[in-house]
């Protein structure tokens, strides 16, 4: 059963703030996570904000249960030190069943409120888990004074989540997006990689046998296409955003660079960077290539209305070639915005 429509977007505690009926645009190539308890870390912040799209403060999994209150009150104490200006400001809570995540949306709610962009939640099963969360918040704006919805990314990361992805699109206008989880959904599903992500050399096909004997080629499939895809339609069909989630080889830069693309040509729009290194390989990939963008202006401008269908290098051009133009160009339009080097490449 749905809410009326009407009812959809009212809020669910008086005095909570109206649920958006559009995501604020944001660019969000990398979900940059940081472990809140790690003075050192937090003491390198000032630099680091100016340099990532989202900062995340991780109170979750690679937090050691010992250290669960200091990475609260080192989330806490981070965002109050720091002006994040045009950077997102993200804290991944822990899952719903453990004996933390009451009072890590209590506290960090009721401290930073306002400052706190999207609140990550792992683990998710259903809708139900949304609607939890969502009626919580808003229980917990209000009695705050939080002015502006703060929005639920969930992250796609158990066999159950992956089969209910729609309904957990659709359960709230507090929805955001999603992550895709691949370390805690191989472990859910069986799946037999030690793997944080990627691929791995068994999960592949093999050429027939040739005639007279000789090698077979054979290639690596992407293990995790059929889940992203899953993701994409959903987050898609219901306004969200789909991210690609960690890649945990940080020795093998091309790799991470080639999983996150195929997620950005599937849909995605960022992926999570847990390591430094990543956020030039995500703020490479999670942007139009130039001559992709350089293409896509002349298809707009070959069709200044839309319609029609005109002909470009020997390649048709039409209503829905328009449309795809305009993803690739507002998409650079946005980037080009936020950061000058990107703007020079794409002459915007
Ligand atoms: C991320 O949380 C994962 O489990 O891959
Ligand atoms: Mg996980």
């Amino acid at each position: 059963m749905q809410k009326l429509p009407r009812r959809f977007f009212q809020p669910l505690a008086a005095g909570a703030p109206e649920p958006y009926r559009e995501l604020p645009v944001r660019i969000e190539r990398m979900i940059h996570f940081v472990p809140p308890h790690n003075e050192k870390v937090r003491a390198k912040l000032p630099e680091l904000i100016g340099q990532v799209d989202v900062l995340l403060g991780n109170l979750e999994d690679a937090i050691p249960a010992d250290a669960k209150i200091e990475a609260r009150r080192g989330f806490i104490a981070l965002a109050k030190a720091n002006d994040f200006g045009a950077t997102g400001l993200w804290t991944r809570i822990n899952a719903l069943n453990s004996p933390w995540m009451l009072d890590d949306l209590l506290e960090v709610v009721g401290e930073v409120g306002d400052k706190l962009d999207v609140v990550m939640l792992p683990k998710v099963e259903g809708p139900w888990d949304i609607h939890y969360v969502d009626q919580l918040l808003a229980q917990l704006e209000a009695r705050h004074g939080v002015k502006k919805p703060i929005l639920v990314h969930a992250i796609l990361e158990t066999a159950e989540g992956v089969k209910n992805v729609e309904e957990i699109a659709a359960a709230s206008p507090r929805m955001h997006g999603m992550s895709l989880g691949p370390a805690d959904l191989a472990a859910s599903r069986g799946m037999k990689t030690t793997r944080v992500g990627g691929g791995h050399p068994e999960y592949k096909i093999v050429a027939d046998p040739a005639e007279g004997g000789g090698g077979r080629a054979s290639a690596q499939q992407d293990l995790w296409h059929y889940t992203i895809a899953r993701m994409v339609d959903a987050c898609l069909a219901n306004g969200l955003k789909a991210f690609y989630g960690p890649f945990g080889d940080f020795s093998d830069p091309l790799a991470c660079e080639v999983q996150f693309r195929n997620a950005f040509l599937m849909g995605c729009a960022g992926a999570w960077s847990l390591h430094p290194s990543q956020i030039a390989i995500a703020k490479k990939v999670f942007a139009p290539d130039p001559a992709e963008v350089a293409f896509a202006k002349r298809i707009l401008e070959a069709m200044p209305d839309g319609t029609g269908a005109v002909m470009l290098d020997g390649k048709m051009q039409d209503d829905a070639t328009w449309k795809q133009a305009r993803v690739i160009v507002d998409l650079a339009t946005q980037i080009a915005r936020k950061d000058p080097a990107q703007a020079a490449l794409y002459g915007l």
